[in-house]
């Protein structure tokens, strides 16, 4: 299944009808016992389970369980390169969370857990779907996004991966200032509340504004970025079990920012405003302006982030702690499945190490999936549901 601007990632086809497929549950609990053995035997759990499942169509995860599978889910994403640090991703059990004020109060928590300079890697785990029964979700992508305006002339004032959004909740009643970097409000939507708006406090949106080790003028382009990616329209599953609000956070690599969000043509699409201030010669490709100008953005964010005393990595340092990863996993005996066209930084590829092989792509699972309706109401169409 392709979804529009996303490339074909196997999407796990989700029937919400469905009970919790046994087998699933059973391969996922024989694999987090074997990895963690202070846990027990899991043959007296998978009784329970079994039975669970038999009675309610579904289970509860225990703290345990839950921490090791979004792990392991993290584990399993084949697109991150940042997958060292698997182990150590903090979980908040937050399942018991109902209404959108709950739910809201809880997400400006993660952000504040997630730190505002030595960023940790957090996710937040709310309720999972019961068969065939509606759910808490948020259609934001992420946590904190900034605001795209279309304007008459057909141009965009802020992020244009953000237009559609932007105009749903605008329509929601949502006033933005109408300026480069507005940070939108989360939408959650509750089977009890509905849809609801909610601004996100300062106190949990750390930013850092961007300059240049060389270049005085760069600060006046009034460019900054978020210190926090925090995904949070992405399915974990479980062992059977389908958690649709589970809002996840690391740390930001350098290129995301600079060789992606203000670089890439449809989104902030800098360079040749950078190339300009530069001086550069933009008459002819094989000067190669647009690759000197993205190494000097890419320089101000690692800088500026750097100075702000916010953690970032460089593409350079996050390839060898990638490349440590498959050594580590490899002497676990565990496959390390990883999609090449992800995990290759979007600039300087060959001079990385990750650049020289070839990966395996499988769906492993515990896994995060973005469903096509998730996808769709994150660029704010509700009416594009799939189900
Ligand atoms: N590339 C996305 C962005 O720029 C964030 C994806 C997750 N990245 C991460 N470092 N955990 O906003």
């Amino acid at each position: 299944m392709i979804v529009p601007g996303y490339r074909d990632q196997p999407v796990e086809p989700w029937d919400r009808e469905a009970p919790v497929d046994p087998g699933e549950a059973e391969d996922f609990l024989r694999r987090c016992y074997t990895e963690n053995p202070r846990l027990g035997p899991v043959e007296p759990r998978l009784a329970i389970v079994r039975a669970q499942i038999a009675a309610t169509g579904s289970y509860v995860h225990t703290t345990e369980e839950l921490a090791h599978g979004a792990r392991m889910a993290w584990r399993n994403a084949s697109r991150c390169i940042g997958r060292l640090y698997w182990r150590s991703l903090v979980v908040l059990d937050r399942r018991r969370a109902r209404t959108a004020d709950e739910i809201y109060s809880l997400l400006v928590q993660h952000l504040r857990a997630a730190g505002d300079g030595a960023l940790r890697p957090v996710i937040s785990v709310f309720a999972p779907a019961q068969p065939g029964q509606p759910f808490a979700r948020v259609w934001n992508e992420q946590l904190i996004r900034y605001a795209g305006y279309r304007t008459e002339a057909g141009e965009t004032v802020g992020d244009p991966r953000q237009a559609g959004l932007t105009e749903a909740v605008r329509g929601l009643g949502w006033r933005g200032k109408g300026e480069a970097f507005d940070v939108l409000p989360l939408v959650i939507e509750t089977p009890g509340d509905g849809i609801r708006l909610y601004e996100l406090p300062e106190r949990a949106i750390r930013e850092v504004p961007l300059t240049h080790p060389d270049h005085g003028w760069f600060a006046e382009l009034g460019l900054r970025w978020h210190a926090v990616p925090a995904i949070s329209n992405m399915r974990l599953t479980i062992g059977g079990v389908h958690y649709p609000l589970a809002p996840f956070n690391g740390w930001y690599m350098g290129t995301e920012v600079g060789a992606r969000n203000l670089a890439d043509a449809d989104r902030y699409d800098l360079l040749p405003e950078i190339a300009k201030r530069l001086e550069l010669d933009t008459s002819r490709e094989s000067t190669l302006w647009r690759d000197r100008a993205l190494v000097e953005l890419n320089r101000a964010v690692l800088h500026s982030f750097e100075l702000a005393g916010v953690k970032m990595s460089d593409h350079h340092t996050e390839s060898q702690r990638f490349m440590a990863h498959l050594r580590n996993e490899e002497r676990a005996g565990r496959p390390v499945p990883a999609d090449w066209t992800w995990i290759v930084p979007p600039m300087s590829g060959g001079l990385t190490p990750v650049f020289h092989r070839y990966y395996e792509e499988m769906d492993l699972r515990p896994a995060f999936y973005l469903d096509d309706e998730a996808a769709n109401l994150a660029q704010g169409c509700p009416f594009k549901r799939t189900r």
